[in-house]
């Protein structure tokens, strides 16, 4: 499921977010994952965000999405937000392109330490929830 469209996270940078993950299953196996990391009750991130190829395009990215996006609600969470290549597929699900500078939490704690931080070229999206 490794993708350049990913940034790579460390194990123990995985296991430190551990219980901000969510699974998207087909039977017993998992075809998707994303996480849902809160920076607070203004501001949430659908990180990690991937389905596997040959279960794409059947609603399973959708899915993990929209679960985010539950989870952020429950938690009082009144705005979501992802980094990412792939803005038509958020855009589909009513999110907006956003300027980065937008999202200093993000910025400036998390992109300050990745290797891309100069040249980044993603796209940021967000949505009201
Ligand atoms: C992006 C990704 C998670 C989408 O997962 P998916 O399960 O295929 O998405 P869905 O089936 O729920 O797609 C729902 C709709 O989103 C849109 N969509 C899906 N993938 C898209 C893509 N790559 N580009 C543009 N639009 C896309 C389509 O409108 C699609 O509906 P349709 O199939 O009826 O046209 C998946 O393509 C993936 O893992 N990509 C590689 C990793 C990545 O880019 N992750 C995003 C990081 S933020």
């Amino acid at each position: 499921m490794l993708d350049k469209t990913l940034i790579t996270r460390s194990q123990d940078d995985i296991f430190e977010h551990l219980q901000e993950f969510i699974v998207a299953k087909q039977g017993e196996q998992v075809i998707g994952v994303s996480a849902l990391h809160v920076y607070g009750s203004n501001l949430a991130e659908v990180r990690s965000l991937v389905v596997s190829p040959n279960a794409q395009r059947l609603g399973a990215g959708h899915q993990l999405v929209q679960a985010c996006e539950v989870m952020a609600k429950q938690l009082g969470v009144t705005r979501i937000f992802a980094l990412t290549y792939v803005d038509k597929f958020f855009i589909a699900q009513d999110y907006a392109v956003v300027a980065k500078e937008s999202l200093p939490q993000k910025i400036w704690t998390v992109c300050i330490h990745c290797p891309k931080f100069s040249h980044c070229d993603e796209i940021a999206v967000s949505k009201a929830i």
